[in-house]
């Protein structure tokens, strides 16, 4: 077992040793983005449950918990492999509303209204979540459903207790949530760090689904609450809308790299088919050689993300409706030849790549979570209300936030969206349509078996978190937490700037690719990825990586 992480920069004739190692734990671990939800993760493991009844306690415990991005309001996707090695996806995304149309976010002069797809009601698709949870738990769960909520309506009863950074984030959205709901709401009050937030009506929901299942969510009381609040607020979702809704099995993006195999999200995810282009396009460089975040591999990352996002904004929509070349965007030999152009000595310009010339512009409010338990199944699952709180719409009376998932949409195709998002015709609005997204919960085998368990929200920098956080462990040899902790940086072809987070990059380094051509956008970075993940380590014990940019916790046994 590697307890420090050595970072060797040979470019930079330099070594940086770094003492961070994870929680260690011998059978079962789940990290998340709260310690309340990775604590009933695990309650729920000890208990004799599997993976998948862990994420079913794990996913509402962060509704309750985490409501900044853990909903029953939004949606998700979850990419599992079983102990015998069995892999599968499931797609809980949400999708539009029947009454949705392509041009629903257009004025008359065909101009983006701004804020309607990304403020209130109107933003809203028809959540996934419950949907989700139940697919996951109907198919492979062990508990019942009744006892995975029990600890999670004890929270919600209990309350939860604000942490110094959701203080922070609750002062930050206030005015929004003001702004937005006809009504205060329980996330009026100025809450302070240490403070107890009780959820009385959140847990009369989940008792409501504990009693009556997933169908209480999506045809009966909460159903019929659910739709009014949403049309008396000016939003279109019907009792047909939520009827209909279906989280979908897909099959999961793979492909090989350096001796890995890589299981990823498809589509209406971009993540998994990104991360294999991206990945690809970087095999053939000797990455280790070059040292971590040296000048040469930030060039061939860099590089390579580019060409991968490029295609990303054209070719990528929900696969239900739009023919994708999945296998030729994922073929080694599609990435060599968009490699071809590429040399050290030069920066590739953007405009030389692709379509458009606009900006991609995220948010950074998703939530990750990966489990392992004691049977060796793995779940690696991303969530979401897409914006902070999503549409900052709250059901005082259902107690939660809903999405705000419809922006992820291109509004109008061939430009950006609220968010910044490239349009294009792949991910135009139809009724039913999943909006493209790049959430990529991802789980890694080496030899055969198990070896990591990784994801991260962060919007468009998910998935190159998730590719740093991989490559800081096979190829820089970084054990879990130091692999997680690690500065990162991110290029998305447009626009065409290398974003870093600040103050983590020596200057020699920005010097060099400054002069190279490159555009270092070190100042208005936000956080890049919020990253959870679990390495299976050489003698079988598991470390957990809980990203220091957040709250993030492990707990396991
Ligand atoms: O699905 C997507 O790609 C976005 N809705 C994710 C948004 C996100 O990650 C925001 N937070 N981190």
């Amino acid at each position: 077992m590697l307890l420090f992480s050595v970072i060797s920069c040979n470019d930079k004739k330099e070594k940086v040793t770094k003492k961070e190692i994870g929680l260690i734990t011998k059978q079962a671990m789940v990290v998340s983005a709260r310690v309340e939800a990775s604590k009933i993760g695990t309650a729920i493991l000890k208990k004799g449950g599997n993976a998948f009844d862990a994420m079913f306690a794990t996913e509402m415990a962060l509704a309750v918990a985490y409501p900044f991005a853990g909903n029953l309001g939004g949606g998700g996707f979850m990419v599992y492999r079983k102990n015998d090695g069995e892999i599968g996806a499931l797609d809980y995304r949400e999708k539009a509303p029947l009454a949705a149309t392509r041009d629903m976010y257009l004025d008359d002069d065909g101009n983006i209204i701004k804020g309607k797809s990304t403020i209130g009601a109107m933003g809203i698709g028809i959540p996934g979540t419950v949907a989700g949870v139940f697919e996951a738990h109907r198919k492979f769960g062990s508990l019942r459903v009744q006892e995975i909520l029990e600890p999670v309506i004890a929270l919600a009863k209990r309350g939860v207790v604000v942490t110094a950074k959701q203080e922070k984030r609750l002062n930050n959205y206030r005015p929004l949530f003001d702004k937005v709901n006809k009504d205060s709401i329980t996330f009026t009050h100025k809450w302070k760090e240490n403070d107890t937030i009780k959820y009385p009506a959140l847990a009369e929901t989940l008792i409501q689904i504990q009693k009556n299942g997933k169908d209480e969510f999506y045809k009966g009381e909460i159903a019929k609450t659910l739709v009014k609040f949403i049309q008396d607020n000016g939003g279109i979702m019907t009792l047909e809308d939520l009827e209909k809704y279906e989280a979908k099995w897909r099959t999961p993006i793979t492909f090989n790299y350096d001796g890995l195999r890589i299981i990823s999200m498809s589509p209406p995810s971009s993540g998994g088919v990104c991360l294999a282009q991206i990945m690809n396009a970087i095999e053939p460089f000797e990455l280790d050689k070059f040292g971590h975040n040296s000048t040469k591999a930030i060039q061939v990352i860099t590089e390579a993300e580019r060409r991968a996002y490029a295609d990303r904004s054209h070719f990528l929509g929900d696969p239900d409706f739009v023919t994708i070349p999945q296998k030729e965007l994922i073929s080694k030999s599609y990435s060599n030849k968009r490699m071809s152009d590429f040399s050290f000595d030069k920066a590739t310009s953007s405009a030389d790549v692709s379509y458009g010339n606009v900006e991609i512009i995220e948010s950074d409010e998703t939530t990750h979570y990966s489990i392992i338990d004691q049977f060796g199944n793995a779940v690696s699952v991303t969530t979401t209300l897409n914006g902070a709180y999503g549409s900052k719409l709250y059901s005082s009376e259902l107690g939660f936030f809903f999405n705000n998932e419809m922006d992820d949409f291109s509004s109008k195709p061939g430009e950006p969206n609220m968010f910044g998002l490239i349009g294009a015709k792949a991910n135009e609005i139809a009724p039913e349509k999943r909006m493209l997204s790049s959430m990529t919960p991802t789980i890694v085998e080496k030899d055969g078996k198990l070896f990591m368990v990784v994801g991260t929200p962060g919007g468009s920098t998910i998935i190159t978190s998730v590719l740093q956080t991989i490559l800081n462990v096979h190829e820089f040899k970084m054990n879990m937490q130091a692999a997680v902790n690690a500065p990162r940086f991110h290029h998305q072809w447009l626009p065409d700037v290398v974003k870093m987070e600040p103050n983590s990059f020596d200057k020699e380094t920005i010097t060099e690719l400054t002069s190279l051509g490159y555009t270092i956008d070190e100042t208005t970075s936000r956080i890049i990825g919020k990253v959870s993940a679990i390495l299976v380590l050489p003698n079988g014990t598991l470390e957990g990586g809980a990203d220091k940019r957040g709250d993030d916790t492990a707990d396991g046994f």
